[in-house]
């Protein structure tokens, strides 16, 4: 599948929007939509309910983005959190130096009098046989040798622009979760082994962003720092290395379970020289993107690299008091760090597929129901009866109280079903002459209306009196087919 479609799709109906477009755009930064902002809300919503809400060992922190310089100072993002970055002489155009022979290069082939050619990234010229040792981009300027380039946005507190108030954007979430260590342990009472996450904006100042909200210089986060006793054994092994096991396990059944499917996703152990400067070992979980096999999430050991920089920079004790054997821990931690923006790609990816029914295509997201922007859409079939259109704006109104829920007339019912498909709407009620009846001819409706279902295509009637009990089955994880059977068909 190709990204342009997704590019399109996004801009189309609502989901994502270039930042500032009408003054052309602004590096690598993106809007989300009134859709996007459902998806990625949910995204956020289902990700703190089952990581955080229903689990006794985990609380939660929203911290500020600017925090004191000396934490990056701490943490080794001021003087570690570097990409090497090289330049071209002649176009000015930069890259990340060891991205740049990911990238498919200009060639002005002197075999061939000087002709211009586009070559695979990583490959020779097929006349001449050279290999890339200048830009990419333009194929004819020097690049300069790497240097390395600090990621952190910088920025000034207080009025004055003086280096005594320099600070910085956060690059990462996760140092709130280390500073605050002693105030939520303290303050909760909590046990080891236990997790605090957070969710929230992050940013770097990417040298190559890109590959839509891939990566980008503004994103959002959703991370969670899982403390653990390094002194103790689960399972007859550290705990560090239990726990981190087991968020592996945990975090790559998450995706699943909201519809990425296995076969795009996988592990990636980082070898030994790829380390972070933290981490005694990391796995990624990798998504195959339109791009290709790349990063959804990391997972790492982290050690206790934080809490001793903080404790040593800070001056205060940053340890745990191990009550049964009497002595005081710096906790281990593991870290699952996902990025939000990445996970929504992946799930829009997942679910975006291309059907033929009845000779024609149809477009469909099929987003998991709690992922779904829109829960339901509400349709009149004629928008010309005023009796059926009070009946369906009732019903919308109603249903809203509960979940998103949208109502639309503006085209003929399979139009608005293909409109509804192409945004991943699970459900679309219908309501028809059959609903209201003829007041003229004195016919009575029989108040049921059709929901029909998103995948399947299949209709159901069900009396206007049940919609909600009906949909709360729905939503809280009942089969269509189960629920189907209880109901007659509609007539298509
Ligand atoms: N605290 C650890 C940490 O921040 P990371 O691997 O640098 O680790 C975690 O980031 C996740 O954040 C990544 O797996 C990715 O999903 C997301 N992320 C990182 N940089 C990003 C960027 N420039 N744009 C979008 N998402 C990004």
């Amino acid at each position: 599948m190709n990204m342009d479609v997704l590019v399109s799709l996004s801009k189309r109906r609502g989901f994502v929007f270039q930042s500032s477009e009408i003054y052309g755009g602004t590096g690598s930064c993106w809007d989300y939509g009134p859709l996007g902002v459902e998806l990625k809300n949910n995204i956020k919503r289902v990700w703190w309910r089952d990581f955080v809400q229903t689990r006794a060992d985990m609380v939660g922190i929203d911290a500020s983005i600017l925090m004191h310089p000396t934490v990056w100072k701490a943490s080794g993002h001021l003087d570690r959190f570097t990409d090497p970055m090289v330049d071209c002489r002649e176009c000015k155009r930069r890259f990340r130096a060891d991205h740049v022979d990911a990238v498919s290069w200009v060639h002005y082939c002197p075999a061939t009098k000087g002709n211009k050619f586009t070559i695979p990234a990583g490959e020779p010229c097929g006349h001449c046989g050279q290999r890339r040792t200048l830009c990419p981009e333009c194929g004819k300027g020097e690049l300069t040798a790497p240097r390395q380039f600090n990621l952190m946005f910088k920025t000034f507190m207080g009025p004055v622009e003086e280096d005594a108030a320099l600070t910085y954007l956060r690059p990462e979430t996760a140092q709130a979760m280390f500073v605050n260590f002693d105030n939520v342990l303290q303050s909760m009472r909590l046990k080891l082994p236990f997790g605090i996450a957070q969710a929230g904006r992050s940013f770097r100042n990417e040298i190559t962003p890109g590959n839509f909200i891939f990566r980008t210089r503004e994103f959002e986060q959703m991370e969670i720092e899982y403390f653990v006793n390094p002194n103790e054994r689960v399972e007859g092994r550290p705990a560090d290395e239990y726990w981190h096991d087991r968020w592996i396990q945990d975090c790559m059944a998450w995706f699943g379970r909201y519809g990425l499917r296995a076969e795009n996703l996988r592990l990636r152990e980082h070898d030994r020289d790829e380390l972070a400067h933290y981490a005694k070992r990391t796995v990624d979980v990798e998504y195959n993107f339109p791009i290709g096999w790349s990063e959804l999430m990391g997972i790492a050991n982290r050690t206790d690299f934080d809490l001793r920089q903080h404790a040593k920079w800070s001056g205060k004790s940053l340890t745990y008091f191990d009550e049964e054997r009497k002595e005081h821990v710096v906790p281990y931690v593991v870290e699952p760090a996902a990025g939000v923006d990445r996970a929504l790609l992946a799930f829009m990816a997942d679910a975006y597929r291309e059907e033929e029914v009845r000779g024609e295509k149809r477009v469909v997201l099929r987003f998991h129901p709690e992922l779904a922007p829109l829960k339901i859409a509400v349709l009149p079939l004629l928008k010309k009866r005023d009796d059926i259109v009070g009946a369906a704006q009732t019903i919308r109104a109603d249903l809203a109280q509960h979940w998103r829920v949208v109502y639309d007339d503006t085209a003929a019912i399979g139009r608005l079903y293909r409109r509804q498909d192409e945004v991943g709407t699970p459900y679309c009620v219908t309501v028809d002459v059959q609903t209201v009846g003829d007041s003229e001819r004195g016919e009575a409706g029989d108040r049921r209306v059709t929901i029909r279902e998103r995948d399947s295509m299949e209709q159901i009637r069900v009396p206007i009196a049940q919609l909600v009990t009906v949909f709360r089955e729905l939503f809280d994880g009942a089969s269509w087919s189960q629920l189907a059977e209880q109901y007659p068909p509609a007539r298509g």
